[in-house]
């Protein structure tokens, strides 16, 4: 009986850790929508990440783990572009979860910060 409760007591503590540890790695798709418009991304990457200009990628409807991993990269200097390096050193590292996650590949176009990606944000973890 004890030992069965020792058991459950350590199944427990490692669930509530492991909740712990995906919290803080998932991002929040309606401040990442804001932000991208206040830092100022839209001027290049269009609105809702959908570029019309063939010089800046299309971001709408990439994964959440792709663009969190190139904005790391450029903030880290492992992918190089004067431009992005400079816009991607100012992004906290909850910024760039949050902007990742605003791109929802499960809503129509992929749109940032639409109703629909504002109700999947919890299912998108990165
Ligand atoms: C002045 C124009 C400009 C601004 C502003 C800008 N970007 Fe970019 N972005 C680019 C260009 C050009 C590239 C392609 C760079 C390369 O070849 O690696 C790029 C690439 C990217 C990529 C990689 C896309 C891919 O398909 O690999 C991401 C993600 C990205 N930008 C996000 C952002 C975010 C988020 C912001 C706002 C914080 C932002 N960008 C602001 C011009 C811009």
């Amino acid at each position: 009986m004890t030992r069965r409760l020792v058991f459950s007591l350590g199944l427990l503590s490692c669930l509530l850790f492991s909740a712990q540890a995906f919290a803080i790695e998932y991002g929040d798709a309606h401040a990442g929508g804001q932000k991208y418009q206040q830092k100022g991304c839209t001027g290049c990457h269009g609105e809702g990440g959908r570029s019309s200009a063939p010089t800046f990628p299309i971001l709408a409807g990439q994964y959440a783990d792709y663009l969190a991993t190139a904005l790391q990269d450029y903030k880290e200097g492992g992918r190089k572009n004067p431009t992005m390096s400079g816009m991607a050193g100012g992004l906290s590292e909850e910024d760039i979860y949050d902007i990742a996650s605003a791109q929802c590949t499960q809503c129509p176009g992929g749109m940032i910060d639409s109703a629909c990606c504002r109700s999947n944000a919890a299912v998108i973890r990165l």
